[in-house]
């Protein structure tokens, strides 16, 4: 028997465990944001969070992991053409105009600090780099404009519809848009990481955004509802995701 899944007609109202979250998992979730995403929180803490993203990034190794993530993607374009969404600091960016001699990136991010202080930057001076403001959402770039689209640990700052949308708008503007987000683990498991980050809070901005980060976290089968949303053309594959970042490679048949 071939297993169809049934649309969602509220893609809102869906928890962020998928359609087929457990009860405890349906409790795993929040509607608070994150630092990053308040506009009545201090520039100066928003920004420390983005340093700690950068820092941790290369300190644990995530940026070379996802550049290598990337490029496997446009391993057969000679001269790839790529767009960063919701860059921050654009270290995944620096580090593919890096590691690819003729790929040109588009640096992209939502918030117009981040984007001022990247294109103050060594990127703003990089032949290969255009560095713009730019909302996942509403890509500004005609179809099939890119080869690549990423956006790296952002997806869950977005609500359902506009998740699903950007589902939409990447895969239209780009052949290849890969999401890698945190991963949602099994409930109890979640609630174990949930816990030992909890006390830390109040005090850490980044772990603060972090907390939040965890509870909004698509699962696989949520990341699957949002893409059948968008379009029932669009394929997904799943990878990782465990206790290590889920990837999703979404491109339209
Ligand atoms: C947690 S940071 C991730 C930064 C960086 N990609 C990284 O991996 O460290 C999330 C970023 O997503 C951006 N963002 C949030 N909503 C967005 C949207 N609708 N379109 C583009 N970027 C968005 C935020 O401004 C922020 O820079």
């Amino acid at each position: 028997m071939v297993y169809v899944a049934s649309p969602i007609a509220d893609i809102d109202r869906m928890p962020r465990g998928g359609p087929d979250a457990s009860c405890l998992d349906r409790l795993l979730e929040t509607d608070r944001q994150e630092y990053l995403d308040r506009d009545d929180v201090d520039e100066d803490v928003k920004r420390s969070v983005v340093r700690a993203l950068e820092w941790t990034g290369e300190r644990f190794g995530n940026t070379e992991n996802f550049a290598r993530i990337a490029l496997e993607e446009v391993a057969d374009v000679a001269d790839p053409k790529i767009l960063e969404l919701g860059a921050g600091h654009g270290g995944l960016s620096r580090k593919l105009l890096d590691w690819h001699p003729t790929a040109e990136l588009t640096v992209t991010d939502v918030e117009p600090a981040s984007v001022a202080k990247m294109a103050a930057s060594d990127l703003g001076d990089n032949p290969r780099a255009t560095v713009r403001e730019m909302d996942a959402t509403a890509i500004d770039a005609p179809d099939g404009h890119f080869d690549l689209a990423v956006f790296a640990l952002s997806f869950h700052h977005l609500p359902p519809s506009a998740a699903s949308r950007v589902f939409a708008e990447g895969t239209r503007a780009a052949d290849k848009l890969v999401i890698i987000d945190l991963p949602r683990p099994p409930a109890p498991l979640h609630l174990l990481r949930l816990a030992t980050m909890l006390p830390f809070t109040p005090f850490v901005p980044f772990l603060h955004d972090g907390f939040i980060s965890s509870l909004r976290t698509y699962s696989p089968s949520a990341l699957r509802a949002l893409a059948e949303h968008a379009d029932p053309a669009i394929d997904v594959e799943l990878r990782g995701g465990l206790m290590n970042p889920q990837v999703v490679v979404a491109t339209r048949r």
